[in-house]
């Protein structure tokens, strides 16, 4: 078991095999305090690392009470009391009065993980993980919070959260209840976030960590297009293969908080948790509150240790359900391909070109329920538009199977349209003020979904819908950001727990939809990457990447997304050209490269496409389903990025038997007489020996590694190679 308490020391020790966590109790007060985190090591006492001066204790006979907490590095900070730092807990009495300090009451340690009720969260059993749980006690409020963490025995990570317990007789309010705190000294560390906008999203961000608080959060009601629920510190000199690296993720979909913060004497604080702007929670006489779970990786070997390790984890230990290790069905999505002009006739002429080709599904987009011939009503009135598919959804589907495919369909379940019969028939579903008029976007106005009866209402819709045809696939949509959050039902002093009333909400849609149908391929999306982040990841096992379809901004695009998410989670389609994001004009073979490492699929008009075209389809089908599983199940390596030279993007992946790797090049810019790029690669065997696709050269792992591979020359813009090396 990765875990273990050494009493003596009073230290808790967790393990994952490249990495030490401890915790020691400090004082016979017990403060919980962070003592280590890093590479692994056989000691447990590493408390001279915490600096506590001895003449300030015992604490409770210091002078210095103050100066011993402003400077202790704790595990899960509070309030009012000394620690002039972020606090992970802020807690106000029915006074008014704000202060709140916990310390150690007992422990339990044990193998496997719980699940964490009506929230997403990583998964692990006997053999996978174990966990603690220090429950710690604010005597004077009568507050006990329970601070989970999890070590997996196989990825240096470790996940954490905390219960908060209300174990008084009168009613507390949480001001703030983050899920993570990790305290360190500078390091020259760098600080690593990813930032965006709409069909912009994820684009990695990497600077120098400074004094003062630094950090990202969302309070857009999910987790956002322009920032990622996630931050990592690196040492400066860190690079892809070489140095330390940090890394915080949320499992959480909603408002969040990832803060780093520098103080004196360099001590540094990085918290992560709910948005606490927003955040409010009454919690009664024997009430609980449960924070999401926040992922904490460790890598000494660089950005490619922390990369594998949360690719691992979310692989295995996140996603769910029969599609998680299933190579995922190449289709064709109808949005760019027609928007709402569409009818039975141009959807079957389209499955027929791509049942010709080999593609498996037909996903139909938005437009299809209602009377939806535009983005401005509809949405509510989850009923098939008979005018366009005459015969329903089952007539089509049924066609769609007969031509050997599966059919797929989108929905915005979270939305309503003002003109629709749902809201003229309920307009208090809608989030909104009373005497205030809410504020729209794309025309539509959001659920209240913290309600039952509205979740009820939208559900039994939903369930009608996919019980009425062959729908094997659900493309799960959400296009706006939450205003005007108040709720018809909640009391005023329970306001502020609405925005995270709403994510439990879509969370519990989400479970019942896949425990009814349990073989689904749910697909989440919102906005293109909107809310991209783990928490969806334990409902779909793919996210749709971003609305930007052009294959060159994708490059950025999926390199960002690929440092924390695995290729397997990334939805990416061969769009129309020139591009409906930005004009560009690619080559079809090009725009078929940079989707291959992800869900591939095709977003354009079949029948429009020259006959050369088609014909690349089947040999790009042929390669995803080759080498999908490679990408999708190995291990990825970026080995050169075209947000940073301008020229030229290449990522590799390697099964992980080592037999296979596949390398993703292109070739963006050309450059006068350049010579031929030399890639390094890595993950390989050295021992063993390689036959490039390209050149047909055999080689060891080590000299493909260290002497690298030649790519062939390209003249002109938006070229792009996929060379194979095999194992002989
Ligand atoms: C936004 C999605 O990202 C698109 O792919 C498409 O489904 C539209 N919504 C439909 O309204």
């Amino acid at each position: 078991m990765g875990i273990s308490y050494n009493q003596e020391a009073r230290v808790f020790r967790l393990d994952t095999p490249g990495s030490t966590y401890l915790i020691s109790l400090v004082d016979e007060m017990g403060f919980v305090c962070h003592a280590y985190y890093g590479r692994k090591i056989p000691d447990d006492n590493m408390n001279y690392l915490l600096r506590v001066n001895p003449q300030f204790l015992p604490f409770r006979e210091s002078g210095q009470q103050t100066n011993v907490l402003d400077e202790l590095p704790l595990e899960y900070p509070c309030h009012g009391l000394g620690d002039f730092r972020e606090s992970c807990l802020r807690v106000e009495t029915e006074e008014g009065h704000r202060v709140c300090g916990l310390t150690y009451l007992s422990h339990k340690i044990y193998g496997g993980k719980p699940a964490l009720p009506g929230l997403p969260a990583t998964h692990g059993g006997q053999e996978d993980c174990a966990t603690l749980e220090l429950r710690c006690r604010d005597e004077a409020l009568g507050l006990e919070v329970s601070l989970l963490y999890t070590a997996f025995e196989n990825l240096d990570v470790i996940c954490r959260s905390a219960r908060i317990e209300n174990c008084g007789d009168r009613p507390l309010r949480l001001t703030a209840a983050l899920s993570a705190c990790l305290d360190m000294d500078n390091r020259s560390f760098d600080l690593i976030t990813l930032h965006g906008s709409w069909a912009y999203e994820r684009m990695i961000n990497r600077r120098p960590l400074s004094w003062g608080k630094q950090g990202v959060s969302s309070r857009r009601g999910i987790s956002s297009h322009q920032e990622q629920p996630f931050l990592a510190l690196a040492e400066r000199d860190a690079n892809q293969s070489h140095g330390q690296v940090y890394a915080m993720h949320f499992v959480y979909s909603g408002n969040f908080i990832a803060q780093a913060e520098m103080r004196q004497q360099e001590l540094v604080r990085v918290v992560m948790g709910i948005d606490t702007e927003s955040f409010g929670w009454k919690l009664g006489p024997g009430e609980s509150f449960q924070t999401p779970e926040a992922v904490l990786a460790y890598s000494s070997t660089g950005l490619d240790g922390m990369t594998h390790a949360l690719h691992d984890l979310y692989r295995r230990h996140l996603t769910r359900g029969p599609w998680r290790d299933k190579p995922r069905p190449s289709l064709v999505n109808n949005w760019e391909a027609t928007y709402f002009d569409f009818d039975s006739d141009k959807l079957l002429d389209i499955a027929r070109t791509a049942a010709g080709r080999g593609i498996e599904m037909l996903v139909l987009d938005d437009g299809w329920f209602g009377c939806r011939n535009t983005d401005d009503n509809s949405l509510g009135d989850w009923f098939v538009n008979e005018k366009k598919l005459p015969g329903g959804l089952k007539r089509l589907a049924d066609e769609i199977n007969k031509l050997g495919m599966k059919f797929g369909l989108w929905v915005e379940p979270e939305m309503v349209s003002p003109d629709s019969e749902l809201f003229r028939a309920h307009p208090d579903y809608a989030l909104q003020i009373p005497g205030r008029s809410p504020m729209l976007s794309r025309t539509q106005l959001v659920l209240d979904l913290s309600r039952e009866e509205v979740r009820r209402c939208v559900y039994d819709q939903l369930h009608k819908v996919l019980s009425s045809a062959n729908i094997e696939y659900v493309k799960w949509d959400m296009n706006r950001s939450l205003t005007d959050v108040a709720g018809f039902c909640l009391e005023a002093d329970r306001q502020g727990e609405l925005f995270h009333r709403y994510v439990l909400g879509v969370y519990d849609l989400q479970e019942r939809l896949l425990h009814d149908f349990p073989d689904l391929l749910l697909e989440n999306c919102a906005s293109g990457g909107g809310r991209f982040d783990p928490g969806m990841l334990y409902y779909s096992p793919q996210i749709w990447t971003s609305d930007n379809t052009d294959a060159i901004d994708r490059l950025r695009i999926q390199e960002g997304t690929a440092l924390i998410y695995p290729l397997s989670t990334m939805g990416a389609h061969v769009a129309a050209c020139p591009s409906h994001t930005n004009g560009r004009v690619t080559p079809f073979e090009t725009r078929g490269l940079v989707s291959l490492p992800g869900c591939f699929g095709y977003e354009l008009d079949l029948t429009k496409l020259t006959g050369e075209e088609l014909d690349m389809i089947p040999g790009q089908l042929e390669n995803y389903r080759k080498y999908g599983p490679v990408f999708h199940g190995g291990d990825y390596y970026r080995l050169a990025s075209y947000g940073e030279n301008q020229e030229y993007d290449a990522l590799m992946a390697v099964s992980k038997d080592k037999r296979v790797a596949v390398v993703d090049y292109v070739h963006v810019m050309s450059r006068q007489q350049r010579r031929s790029v030399l890639l390094a690669l890595r993950g390989l065997d050295e021992e063993k020996r390689y036959r490039s696709s390209e050149s047909g050269e055999i080689r060891s792992g080590a000299g493909w590694m260290y002497g690298g591979l030649l790519l062939p020359t390209m003249k002109g813009d938006f070229l792009g190679k996929l060379i194979v090396l095999e194992e002989v």
